[in-house]
């Protein structure tokens, strides 16, 4: 047993799946500190817990930047982040200090691509508003042009970012019997031969997909992408789904073009900012379906990825492997 003394200062920003915590607790190496609660840290909470920490570990909700780390100071070797999007970390900052990034790929590739294909297919079917229609009395009775949507069947799909999720994304959406797999990105994947996916610009990918799912990281290049331009290339049949990140698309021209039915419909797992505004624009569209950042919201994925995150913590703590570290 180390004395008090002699235990590694770590900060945990939020109440996490237990996976994790018993991993941490039977380590016996680090004296926590816990921002204990189902909502996030506030700022000046998180600038304070994190002084004199050896560890963080933290979740997207955190904008980890040069003000956080000044506040941590020397002793910060390990950030471990509850999350395979990284875009809230100050990587360059982070890297200048020496620090370790542990992540969260992998783990929750299927769970976010099952609810890729749930959301497409709730955007495109309009589950919601059947939803609604029957409990506000609309459903009078068996109407052969009332809520009808779009198939997958025979249709292009387009997937941008044809990494881990956008792949297993393909792999689920091709059963459904869809003609064409177009994907685009910085580079052409091997692996696109196991849906048949055709690597094509981002114009083409955008102005013949029937389905378009935004599955890339949120960079610089990515950043508002989905734009003005974007959605008038795209056909006035066809649906917008992103699970990315918010910031990929300007939603504002997302509204003009749902509203003015230059698209015919678009599902949102994440939104700028999140949470939206429950009086925002967009949430007052029938043929937009806005969902509350759930991708990897199941029980058994937020546990692995608990236990993940509290694993890269200690190997960062102790110098040594990371299960997932980050190449900074
Ligand atoms: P990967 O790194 O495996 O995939 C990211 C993909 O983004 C790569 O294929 C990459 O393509 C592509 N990409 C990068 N830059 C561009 C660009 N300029 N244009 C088009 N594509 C680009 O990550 P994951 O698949 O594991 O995760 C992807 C993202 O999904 C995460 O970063 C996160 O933001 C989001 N996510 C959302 C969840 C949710 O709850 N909604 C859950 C989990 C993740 P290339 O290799 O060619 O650069
Ligand atoms: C991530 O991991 O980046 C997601 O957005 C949440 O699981």
């Amino acid at each position: 047993m180390q004395s008090a003394g002699k235990l590694m200062k770590v900060f945990i920003t939020r109440r996490i799946p237990q996976e994790g915590l018993k991993i941490l607790s039977a380590a016996g190496v680090c004296e926590v500190s816990q921002w204990d609660s189902d909502e996030p840290v506030p700022r000046a909470d998180l600038l304070k817990g994190i002084q004199g920490a050896h560890g963080l570990l933290c979740l997207l909700s955190d904008k980890i930047d040069a003000e956080v780390l000044e506040a941590a100071g020397p002793n910060l070797k390990v950030i471990s982040t509850l999350s395979v999007g990284f875009d809230h970390l100050a990587i360059d900052e982070i890297k200048k200090r020496g620090i370790r990034v542990g992540y969260t790929p992998d783990v929750l590739t299927d769970a976010t691509a099952e609810l890729t294909v749930a959301l497409l297919l709730a955007t495109a079917r309009r589950l919601p508003e059947g939803v609604e229609e029957v409990k506000n009395g609309g459903w009078s009775s068996w109407k052969p042009l009332w809520l009808c949507g779009y198939g997958l069947s025979g249709s292009t799909v387009g997937v941008i970012g044809l990494g881990r999720i956008g792949m297993a994304i393909a792999q689920r959406l091709m059963p459904f019997g869809v003609k064409r797999l177009l994907y685009s990105g910085r580079t052409a994947k091997p692996h696109a031969a196991e849906v048949n996916g055709e690597f094509v610009p981002l114009d083409t990918l955008v102005s013949e997909s029937d389905f378009i799912v935004v599955s890339c990281s949120l960079t610089p290049e990515t950043q508002g992408m989905c734009d003005k331009s974007f959605f008038s290339k795209m056909k006035p049949t066809a649906v917008f789904i992103n699970t990315s990140r918010g910031a990929v698309v300007n939603q504002e021209h997302l509204y003009e073009a749902l509203s003015s039915g230059q698209i015919a419909a678009a599902g949102l797992d994440v939104t700028t900012p999140e949470p939206l505004p429950t009086n925002h624009q967009l949430l007052t569209l029938k043929n937009c379906v806005v969902l509350p950042h759930i991708g990897s919201a199941t029980y058994s994925t937020r546990g692995v990825m608990s236990a993940l995150a509290v694993q890269n913590l200690l190997g960062g703590l102790q110098g040594t492997d990371m299960p997932s570290e980050l190449t900074l």
